[in-house]
């Protein structure tokens, strides 16, 4: 069987991996500055992980949500702590797209209502229509059965106040825009949605999925605004290569029985996998070292003259290149074995490992100067 073609890729095959680094099948090395599209939070292979994952393998890795699982509550404690969330409820479950359908669904089970504001250029994920299609009535939410998404501009206060009224489930909005290409929304304009939604009676969704899991240099992207949103959904980082997700979910809101679910959701290894990532983060102050690295790389890159537009918080930053100089993302791949991600046409996308040293970080700057000049 052939491979669905559907993705533009690198003639690069890796094969090992460790911290910031990636090795080819020649042997050749790669400094990984985009973590597979923000999931290193950690580092690739850092021990600790590598060892909770096997040793929890050769115990049991799966059974359905039908059972206690003591490392469920392990992680979702933990991850309260960490994240400054210990009164929210935590709902486990395995891509960022799967975080969002249950936000979406679980809004306007609350609300009863099914029309979403988006934002321009917002990416929230790949999926729709497998609960349409599900003949169930229990879990078929308003929005489910057919709705209504308005995407107005972004940090726009005026167009906002236009498109909400009473049949708003949900307000959707990511802590920085990612495949947008890196927007961070002002504090002032979350901390109005935030109102905004309380007056309104509709709930406000903080896609945290790229933005989150300290890679600003805080837990999540928009504790700088100081809001609490009514749910928050998280990826990437989480399993730091393990595919989990999860959604925080506001005190206030109430489960019934069957109302989510899933398969694979927060299963041993999932959990094992996450509670992991979080005791490295604790342990090697990995919060801390994104804001520190993070200031370093704005603070140097502000001084380019070359590019323009520098944005993001710790260590998610985007700039754009000028026309003429869009071959640099394959220029640093090639010249000087460096990842790096990119938004279309022109802006760099920076999101690499947590735990990324000044000495890496150093490399980049180097080899960026080289290829500007
Ligand atoms: C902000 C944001 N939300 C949702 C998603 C979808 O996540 P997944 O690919 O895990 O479904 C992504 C993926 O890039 C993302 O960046």
């Amino acid at each position: 069987m052939k491979l669905f073609d559907v993705y533009p890729l690198f003639n690069i095959t890796p094969v090992k991996a460790q911290g910031s680094w990636l090795w080819d099948e020649k042997g050749e090395k790669y400094l990984d500055l985009y973590g597979g599209h923000a999931v290193i939070s950690i580092g690739h292979s850092h021990p600790h992980y590598v060892k909770s994952l096997s040793d929890q393998l050769a115990k049991i890795a799966f059974y359905s949500n039908s059972v206690q699982n003591d490392l469920q509550a392990k992680f979702a404690e933990k991850l309260g702590k960490i994240s400054g969330y210990e009164d929210y409820q935590l709902f486990l479950c395995n891509s960022g797209a799967e975080a969002n359908e249950n936000a979406l669904k679980l809004a306007s089970f609350v609300t009863g209502r099914k029309k979403v504001i988006a934002f321009k250029k917002a990416f929230h994920g790949r999926t729709s229509g497998a609960v349409a299609a599900t003949d169930n009535p229990k879990i078929v939410a308003p929005f489910n059965a057919g709705h209504e998404i308005v995407f107005v501009p972004f940090n726009d206060e005026t167009a906002f106040s236009q498109a909400l009224d009473r049949d708003v489930a949900a307000v959707i909005i990511e802590g920085i825009q990612g495949v947008g290409g890196i927007q961070v929304p002002d504090d002032s304009f979350l901390k109005f949605l935030e109102k905004k939604c309380a007056a309104n009676g509709s709930l406000l969704i903080l896609d945290e999925i790229q933005s989150g899991y300290g890679r600003t240099g805080k837990f999540f992207a928009h504790q700088f605004a100081g809001i609490r949103p009514h749910l928050i959904t998280t990826a990437k980082g989480m399993g730091n290569g393990f595919p989990i997700g999860g959604l925080f979910i506001h005190p206030d809101i109430k489960p019934w029985s069957g109302m989510l679910g899933t398969t694979f959701g927060g299963n041993y290894l999932a959990s094992v996998a996450g509670l992991a990532v979080l005791e490295v983060m604790e342990k090697e102050n990995l919060i801390r070292n994104a804001a520190t690295i993070g200031t370093y790389w704005l603070d140097k890159l502000a001084t380019f003259p070359a590019i323009t537009g520098l944005r993001g918080r710790g260590l998610m930053i985007g700039f754009d290149v000028p026309e003429t100089l869009k071959h640099v993302r394959q220029d640093l791949l090639f010249k000087h074995h460096i990842f790096t991600g990119e938004a279309k046409p022109n802006t760099i996308r920076l999101l690499p490992s947590l735990a990324m040293t000044k000495d890496e970080a150093d490399l980049f700057l180097t080899a960026l100067n080289k290829e500007l000049q």
